[in-house]
């Protein structure tokens, strides 16, 4: 797939608009304007990371996923929130301001020379950890697709630099920004790609919260390397979406192109599910039609079968609609369908079945307390009520078992993933509260969301009177240490 030849707007006109508007920092917290009420046990911190800069001297990034980082909290404690932010001192970001962006990047052509080329044919692996943030033990690690994971500070929201790994046999392998924890196991799981010359492998790796040595679970092996943005975990099982959008490593050799400008999209060649056993490390693979997969909701087991449901486009044209051109036209129809996907031991055709009609992005369920099990809630953000002064979105509840869906939206913002925060001592799935971010189309302003997560009604809502660029993924880090 290839960038349509449109206009690319300046870096002044990218700045005023809504995707791209450049946010200040916020370096000491600071009161927001709160309405309704705060739940009292709501106290801790959720953060997040987003694409924030797109234009600076010279470069502009074309994807939105190159946009350089910006983590920003929102700090909830004693029925008060606080907003505070911080751009991420990255190399990537330090290599922009200097005007040689040479680091790989999602979807804009870094500007390495042909000499730089020829002495190193990979390119090395950007360090804008934009796309997730997550608590790893004393960590706070920011994410992307990339060989490195970035601590954060998590009072300053400063970069501390890259999360030591041991030489464990992973180093320089591009890891996942969608780990899995395995409370049980206290194990952090995720995914790691080597490109080679002869193809990929994609290996499930883990380690304890605090540990730098990253255990090779098993690996798959394939010519091809599709897009895995997200995967599913059970008790002993890993499952991978590979859909037909991959690359030959070979053709990544001496490229200036971004990342994903080397994948293209075959769908005779159907997607492959990859099954994972935990304990030995073996594959079984099984065959769908074609789809594109972004995120990965649950995945559980029912005996042998392993299913997992998963939020499918029936092709990778959002990639496309991704790119910063596209954006300042028009923003992304971030509609997918929520599938179930089941897996059954010899038979090498999975069954995709759609739950429910409403198309959502960014799913979030009770993670500590349904993530590899059946389960009953998803949340996520989807396409709100038509707005009066452009787009704007909503939070949705979705029941998989009976297809019934409830949605929040206040015609102003465009929300984001919605993060769940357990009710202490709360029995249900749907005990507890929902985060969303939104911002706001018409004004430089934003919004905390703090909904009911059975009746989706609002609670509470702190407006921040500057903007908060659209982003990705984040965690709710409790002041208390969660029950064990
Ligand atoms: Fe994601």
């Amino acid at each position: 797939m290839s960038p349509q030849p449109q206009a690319r707007p300046g870096p002044r006109e990218l700045e005023a608009m809504a995707p791209f508007r450049r946010s200040p920092d916020v370096h000491e917290p600071r009161a927001t304007a709160v309405t309704g009420s705060v739940p009292d046990w709501l106290q801790g911190d959720l953060l997040r990371t987003c694409p924030a800069v797109f234009a600076q001297g010279a470069w502009q990034a074309r994807h939105w996923f190159d946009g350089l980082g910006q983590i920003y909290a929102f700090r909830i404690g004693d029925s008060a929130v606080r907003f505070q932010s911080c751009l991420l001192d990255s190399e990537a970001a330090r290599e922009v301001a200097s005007g040689r962006a040479r680091l790989s990047s999602f979807g804009t052509p870094t500007g390495r020379t042909a000499w730089q080329r020829l002495v190193q044919p990979v390119q090395r692996s950007t360090d804008n950890t934009n796309v997730n943030i997550v608590q790893m033990g004393d960590d706070l690690v920011a994410l992307t697709e990339g060989a490195r994971q970035m601590r954060i500070d998590a009072a300053s929201l400063r970069a501390m630099g890259p999360r030591p790994y041991a030489r464990d046999g992973l180093d320089g392998t591009v890891m996942g920004a969608h780990p899995h924890r395995d409370f049980a196991r206290r194990q952090v799981v995720n995914l790691a790609t080597t490109f080679g010359a002869r193809g990929g492998v994609v290996s499930v790796y883990e380690h304890g919260d605090g540990e730098r040595v990253r255990r090779t679970v098993g690996s798959w092996r394939t010519d091809r390397v599709p897009y895995i943005h997200s995967f599913g975990l059970t008790p002993s099982r890993a499952v991978l979406v590979a859909p037909p959008y991959a690359v030959k490593p070979l053709d990544m050799l001496w490229s200036n192109r971004g990342y994903i400008d080397h994948f293209e999209w075959r769908p005779q060649d159907g997607t492959r599910l990859v099954v994972m056993d935990r304990t030995r490390g073996t594959t079984t693979e099984h065959e769908a039609d074609a789809m594109f997969v972004f995120h990965t909701v649950n995945a559980f087991e029912r005996g042998s079968d392993t299913v997992l449901d998963a939020l499918a486009y029936p092709d990778a044209a959002i990639m496309d609609d991704l790119r910063v051109t596209r954006m300042a036209e028009r923003l992304p129809d971030l509609r997918p369908r929520l599938v179930r996907i089941t897996m059954r031991p010899g038979r090498p055709r999975a069954e995709v079945q759609p739950l429910g009609d409403t198309g959502f992005e960014f799913p979030g369920i009770h993670y500590r307390r349904s993530s590899g099990g059946d389960y009953r809630c998803v949340w996520g953000a989807a396409d709100g009520p038509p707005a009066a002064g452009g787009y704007a979105s909503s939070v949705v509840k979705v029941d998989v078992r009976s297809g019934e869906h409830r949605a929040f939206g206040d015609g102003e913002h465009i929300y984001g993933e919605p993060v769940f925060v357990a009710r202490p001592g709360g029995l249900d799935e749907d005990d507890g509260v929902l985060l969303s971010v939104g911002s706001s189309q018409r004004t430089p302003s934003s919004a905390l969301a703090i909904l009911d997560a059975r009746t989706m009604d609002l609670l509470a809502r702190a407006d921040v009177p500057a903007a908060i660029p659209l982003g990705f993924h984040g965690s709710f880090v409790r002041r208390s240490a969660p029950p064990p």
